[in-house]
């Protein structure tokens, strides 16, 4: 195979021409024969001024790129598509594939023997993970890394579980504006992703077990110095993978390091954002991430990383905690140790040679769980034949076995429109559900599934129903939610046939989720349903035709390797 500068050239009928002009290029850039001998580390940097929680991206690149030189190898720094959750319209999630060809057709076109990708906010490492492992190019990934907490008037605050928290309460008159601005300007006070147990710190810890960081990576604070050592330390093992040409993602995305990243998601009480995230990175080598042995694992695997939401401490406390080796060592009886990590070694040898030091409140040991009982079930029934998900771990117990008159809003702009209207037929026993908000609803499944407490009860002390959608929750929100109901209602999922007033049965313990109506009058509501218009044009259009449901990771039907 060809390496270096010599791989993939571009097609003039002539490859030595073709790297003759590659070559005089690079010269012209100032790169002499020697440098260009080399083998190539390209450095994938999703900085972007609309990506704050990237804002360390230009300094962590430039980190690596020490590292790389001073192992022998030729850096290349290149940009990619940058998502970050608050800029991305309608939904970061409706870009996620987007970013993932981007970043699969780079690592395809560009010369280089290894690539370094640069991630954090929550679409970027797993739309990293997929194009990574579709090019199957030896890859790491450098997590950009968490905040630091925030401080307000003695308490700290955590991005974003803090944010819902104060604007639940603002929502409810229970804090003045005033102070709620103050909060504000504290409640993002570093650069890097949040620093929660929300997407961002699942989706790091998740690919660090997946064995796609180096060990102790995945939540070191973007602002510290560790952070910046850990860049080199990653650039100098890119350029050692440059050079052995491995291992490539096929040799770590096994069964294996699957159910590993499954133990640790209920560990942490993870994002139920990672569950379509991981079928998704299965699903481009061929496997399945199997729902239901997810649900069987959160019943054998506590709680036992004490982070925002389900707990009360922050990333840099996990981190200087004892990080992810330690969260392994903790649950050694429970993991495949065997599985590989990018830096060489098996899971089981970095958990051997990691310092034994571990904070006991951060990291509990497994007599003593953060919360009793199961972080996330997955919930079958007659209204998600296919499947859906909820965090237990954030939901109020009392209402994890709930009946009650549905409550329907049938799109987003419906919600926002009448979720606050006086008049809302709502009673704190109601169950809203929301349609229509799901990869292809929406489109892009947003993370509009922790539905607003309708005001008129908030502002008597309702701080919690049951929710139920196709859509998401973001992982630092909380509540009873049943998220990712599968097919969803634009599928023609039977989430569409519900109405106002109709009895919904949640039953988390039995894990079913079912909608009381006889089966004669769904067939009749089902005869009425129309799927809805397809957009007209662009990549819109691309993503309606082509996404798959929640439960198989909302990739597109064309980009999944045949599973096996
Ligand atoms: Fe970027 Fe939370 S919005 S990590």
């Amino acid at each position: 195979m060809k390496r270096g500068l010599r791989s993939r050239l571009a097609k003039y009928g002539d490859d030595e021409f073709s790297l003759f002009l590659r070559r005089g290029f690079l010269k012209g850039a100032g790169y002499d024969d020697e440098a260009l001998s080399k083998p190539i580390v390209g450095i994938l940097s999703t900085a972007s001024d609309f990506n704050p929680c990237h804002r360390t991206a230009p300094q962590l690149a430039e980190a690596v790129k020490q590292g790389v030189l001073a192992a022998g190898a030729l850096p290349f720094v290149f940009p990619t598509i940058s998502l970050q959750e608050s800029f991305a319209f309608p939904s970061s999630m409706l870009w996620r594939n987007l970013m993932a060809m981007d970043v699969e057709a780079m690592c395809a076109s560009l010369p280089m023997d290894a690539v370094v990708l640069i991630g954090g906010c929550d679409k970027t490492i797993p739309a990293e993970l997929m194009g990574a492992i579709s090019a199957d190019l030896p890859a790491i990934v450098l997590p950009v890394g968490p905040m630091l907490a925030g401080r307000f008037e003695g308490t700290q605050l955590g991005a974003c579980t803090d944010c819902r928290r104060l604007w639940a309460s603002f929502r409810a008159g229970s804090i003045s504006e005033k102070d709620l601005n103050r909060a504000h300007d504290q409640l993002m006070p570093t650069a890097g992703t949040c620093m929660v147990m929300g997407t961002a710190s699942t989706m790091a810890t998740i690919a660090e077990t997946l064995g796609f960081t180096l060990p102790g990576a995945a939540v070191a604070p973007a602002v510290s110095s560790e952070r910046m050592r850990i860049a080199t330390a990653t650039g100098r093992r890119a350029a050692e993978m440059a050079k052995t040409d491995g291992p490539r993602p096929s040799e770590l995305l096994t069964k294996q390091s699957l159910r590993n990243a499954a133990v640790v998601l209920q560990a942490i009480s993870g994002s139920t954002n990672a569950i379509v995230h991981l079928a998704a990175i299965a699903g481009r080598a061929g496997l399945k991430f199997d729902l239901q042995e997810l649900d069987v694992v959160g019943r054998e695997v506590p709680v036992l990383v004490n982070l925002k939401p389900a707990g009360t401490q922050f990333a840099e406390d996990f981190h200087a905690g004892g990080g992810v080796p330690a969260l392994w060592r903790r649950l050694r009886d429970k993991l495949d140790l065997s599985a590989k990590s990018v830096s060489g070694e098996t899971l089981g040898e970095v958990v051997k040679r990691w310092p034994g030091y571990v904070d006991d409140e951060v990291i509990r040991p497994l007599n003593r769980p953060v919360v009793e009982g199961v972080a996330i079930a997955i919930l079958t029934g007659n209204l998600a034949p296919q499947g859906a998900a909820i965090k237990l771990s954030a939901a109020t117990p009392s209402l994890t076995s709930h009946e009650g008159p549905a409550v329907v809003f049938t799109s987003l702009e419906d919600l926002s429109k009448r979720i606050d209207d006086p008049s809302l037929n709502v009673m704190p026993e109601s169950v809203l559900v929301l349609q229509n908000a799901g990869p292809i609803g929406a489109p892009g499944m947003p993370e509009a599934g922790a539905l607003p407490i309708p005001k008129k009860l908030g502002s008597k002390g309702v701080k919690d129903m049951v929710r139920i959608s196709d859509a998401r929750m973001s992982g630092t929100a909380f509540g009873t939610v049943v998220l990712h109901v599968s097919p969803e209602a634009a599928a023609g999922g039977p989430l569409a046939l519900v109405k106002d007033g109709d009895r919904i049965r949640l039953d988390a313990k039995s894990r079913k989720l079912d909608l009381l109506v006889e089966d004669a009058e769904l067939n009749k509501r089902r005869t009425a349903w129309k799927p809805p218009v397809k957009p007209a044009r662009g990549y819109e259009r691309l993503y309606i035709e082509h996404v798959s449901q929640a439960d198989s990771g909302c990739d597109f039907d064309f980009l999944v390797k045949n599973q096996t």
